[in-house]
């Protein structure tokens, strides 16, 4: 029997990996700070699928929440066998504003809590000579669109990282890149979505299917749809001068 650590598993693409893996009847370990949410998430899907969910709340821009994760990520008794760093929102705030708390509370969440809980898995799964290790990053890493893209961007490099220093050992590290997806992370940054055309909108459920089944194939890269990875190959071999004047007009017609 299996058991996952999802970040962020109570909403959106988090809670479509927590069906996934319930429905083929892995135990789950789900992390989020919504108390009352986690507790609904973790009985749905105990009645559901008759599996274990346990539940952590905490707060991932909290150096010591992570820290309480990563313990829970080493623990020999009741071994994690994959980790979803999932957990994550949009980032409005420009670079130049005035007030960079924002810009720091998404680098601690997206960037520091993946650092800290990948490593603490990687640790871990190398010494058992077997793990999964699924980052959540985005298309948006592909392009220059504030610092979410710098984040998200950071996120792919550094799971091809992880991927490289643990090559050979069993541990399997994917990035999932997706690109739109309707979940509740829109409404929360607040970002207008009235232009994105219906063909951009990918199913979560089918998202993560796909993921799934490129981190058992050992792929280090999952971009969900033929159509994002048509895109995708085509931002690779574009100039980067055009690519940032294309990001400069993606980004003005977001706000
Ligand atoms: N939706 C898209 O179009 C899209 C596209 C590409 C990539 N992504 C990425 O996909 C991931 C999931 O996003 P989503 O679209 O599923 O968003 P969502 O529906 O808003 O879900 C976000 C989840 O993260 C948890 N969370 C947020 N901040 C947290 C914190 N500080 N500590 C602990 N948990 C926290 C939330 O629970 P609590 O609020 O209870 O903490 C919730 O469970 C993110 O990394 C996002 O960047 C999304």
């Amino acid at each position: 029997m299996a058991t996952a650590l999802i970040t962020g598993g109570t909403s959106g693409i988090g809670a479509a990996f927590a069906r996934a893996l319930a429905e083929r009847g892995d135990d789950l370990v789900l992390v989020a700070r919504n108390a009352d949410r986690l507790s609904e998430t973790a009985t749905e899907l105990k009645e559901r699928y008759a599996i274990g969910v346990e539940t952590i709340i905490a707060d991932l821009a909290v150096r010591d929440d992570v820290l309480r994760i990563a313990e829970r990520l080493t623990s020999v008794e009741q071994p994690i066998d994959m980790l979803i760093n999932n957990a994550g929102f949009g980032v409005r705030a420009k670079l130049t504003d005035p007030d960079t708390t924002p810009h720091e509370h998404a680098i601690d969440v997206m960037i520091r809590a993946v650092l800290m809980l990948s490593g603490a898995a990687g640790r871990t799964m190398r010494q058992r000579g077997s793990g999964t290790i699924i980052n959540v990053s985005s298309t948006a890493g592909f392009v220059a669109m504030g610092n979410y893209s710098a984040i998200k961007a950071w996120v792919t490099a550094y799971t091809e990282s992880l991927a490289n220093e643990l090559h050979g050992t069993g541990v399997n590290v994917t990035a999932l890149c997706p690109g739109w997806v309707r979940t509740e992370f829109h409404e929360r940054a607040r970002i207008n979505v009235g232009s994105i055309p219906d063909l951009l909108w990918l199913d979560a459920d089918q998202l993560v299917t796909d993921c799934l089944q490129d981190a058992a194939a050992g792929k280090v890269i999952s971009i969900p749809s033929k159509r994002y990875k048509v895109m995708i190959g085509i931002v690779e071999r574009l100039p980067h001068r055009t690519l940032r004047a294309i990001s400069r007009k993606l980004r003005s017609g977001r706000h």
